[in-house]
């Protein structure tokens, strides 16, 4: 590569969107062979600046140099031309064409004019080695999990041969081993030269693998430099604008002390809600579950584990070899979402974009869907009734949007996902599934969510928690049921959820 000045330079960026100035004047400078963290709040602009820099949006003013060198992007295709490769926030792959036709999209290997499958299977075995995967690049991307699909849209960046990887949260669905693969992969990116964005909320994660950092608030650059000598406090004090409000973490409900045994003794009042011995094949063997009213119960295990198929059979979403779910004592007897619903028992989905927001509803809509039935009285809803509902979670949430009538689809990820978890906390039900409830959601965000959590289990809520923070589940939950390859594997309580306990079950030790 020649030359030794910065690889990419965005200098005086502007964006607007109607009524919104999404960027304003921001820049950004990476070095070769940089991992470059931008950080910043829900709706701070970071996905906007990804979207300038990999030719999605066309900026209202600024200019960008690659390589020193002056470009302008009409479309992605000339960012991708100009070695600049992208994951974006919403991964871009198509479900229903097979794993090697997703990694070479766009540069499948040809022959006369027809793509060469199986020179294209070759090369994608080859990449989906080097991460360290073992699954069949043949079969359609569909049939592997979230985490996978996020990890192949990571390999797909990398194996281009682009000199810049712009990764818009890549961590996302992914579990622990994942996060190794995807570390592995950034490093050997980074040893062969090349350049990394890394847009995170995950601060631990940014101080183990980035150099530098920018840190964007409300649109504008308010930070650039090394993050060696810069706190994780200054941090986020950078991307809060203020100093946060009382250190990371939740507090435990008080009266909840589990005594310390083995295998954690479940309190001795009747469970609201009691899975037992769900079953599915290759998915689900024999799985229990209970939980009651005021409990915070934690889920965990690896990806594949069997964490979001539990929590969607419970929630009626998923078809059982066998089972059964009661409520309240009463036999869910038809397994359906809809009976679910009607017995109290919310499911807020891992895969939200696909599985939830409403795109062309506005904010206030989207909240509101669900709670709609329980709120009607003889079919008239009070108006009043609703803007309160829609005010309170909008400001409990902090969901930035430029009024509850926008449109869900012009907000940012993270905002997206907070009117999802406020269209479930609407419902007011009994039990809650929570599958990864705060991922993507920023961390002044996420404190709130988790008190919010506590809050109604103190109402009388019972909730299962489903998150691959161990933090979060230490700091959250009074019981944690850990899964492995689809069956339960041990149950903790109290002083023994611990980083050490969780993670050598999750391992298997
Ligand atoms: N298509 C759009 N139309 C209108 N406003 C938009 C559009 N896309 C983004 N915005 C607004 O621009 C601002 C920045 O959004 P952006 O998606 O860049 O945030 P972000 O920093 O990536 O947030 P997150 O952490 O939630 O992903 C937000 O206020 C958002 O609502
Ligand atoms: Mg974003």
């Amino acid at each position: 590569m020649a030359g030794d000045g910065p690889i990419l330079e965005a200098a005086g960026i502007v964006r607007d969107f109607a009524g919104v100035r999404a960027l304003d004047h921001v820049s950004l400078t990476v070095g070769r062979g940089e991992v470059h963290a931008v950080v910043g709040q829900n709706g701070a602009g970071k996905s906007t600046l990804v979207k300038v820099l990999s030719g999605i949006y066309r900026p209202a003013a600024g200019t960008l140099r690659v390589a020193g060198r002056r470009v302008t992007f009409a479309s992605p295709r000339d960012a991708e031309r100009a070695g600049i490769g992208t994951i974006h926030q919403q991964a871009n792959l198509i479900p229903q064409m097979s794993v090697a036709r997703n990694l070479l999209l766009g540069r499948e290997p040809r022959r006369h004019g027809l793509i060469h499958v199986a020179r294209m299977n070759e090369l994608a075995d080859d990449i989906v080695r080097r991460i360290g995967l073992r699954i069949d690049v043949r079969r359609p991307l569909a049939s592997y999990s979230a985490g996978t699909r996020q990890l192949m849209a990571v390999a797909r960046a990398v194996a281009a041969s682009s000199s810049v990887v712009i990764m818009d949260e890549p961590a996302t669905g992914l579990d622990v081993a994942d996060l190794d693969r995807l570390y592995t992969t950034i490093a050997r990116a980074r040893e062969a030269g090349r350049s990394i964005i890394y847009v995170s909320h995950r601060l631990a994660e940014i101080e183990r693998i980035c150099e530098r950092v920018s840190v964007l608030r409300d649109g504008r650059l308010v930070h650039t430099g090394p993050l060696a000598n810069l706190s994780r406090l200054r941090l986020v004090s950078l991307m809060l604008g203020r100093r946060p409000a009382g250190a990371a973490g939740a507090t435990h409900p008080p009266g909840m002390d589990t005594p310390s045994t083995g295998t954690a003794a479940e309190p001795a009042d009747p469970p609201i809600l009691q899975a037992t011995g769900l079953t599915r094949r290759h998915v689900l063997t024999d799985v229990s579950i209970n939980l009651r009213s005021g409990e915070v119960v934690g889920l965990s295990g690896l990806l594949g584990a069997g964490r979001s198929e539990t929590a969607k059979a419970i929630a009626g979403a998923l078809p059982l070899d066998s089972g059964q779910v009661t409520v309240s004592g009463k036999d869910l007897r038809r397994r359906s979402v809809i009976a679910a619903v009607r017995a109290g028992v919310g499911l807020l989905p891992q895969d939200r974009t696909t599985e939830g927001i409403i795109a062309n509803l506005s904010v206030r809509d989207n909240i509101v869907l669900a709670a709609l039935p329980r709120l009607t009285r003889a079919g008239i809803v009070s108006n009043a009734r609703l803007d309160r509902i829609v005010d309170t979670f909008m400001t409990r949430l902090r969901i930035k949007a430029t009024s509850p009538d926008q449109p869900a689809a012009q907000l940012s990820g993270g905002n997206q996902q907070k009117v999802l978890l406020a269209r479930w906390l609407a419902m007011h039900p009994r039990v809650l599934l929570l599958d990864e409830p705060t991922r993507g959601i920023d961390i002044g965000t996420k404190t709130e969510v988790q008190a919010l959590i506590d809050d109604l289990a103190v109402e009388g809520l019972a909730v299962l928690l489903i998150s691959s923070d161990l933090e979060e589940i230490i700091g959250t939950c009074d019981r944690v049921v850990v899964l492995r390859d689809g069956a339960v594997v041990r149950q903790l309580g109290g002083d023994d959820i611990t980083e050490n306990n969780l993670m050598s079950l999750l391992a298997g030790g």
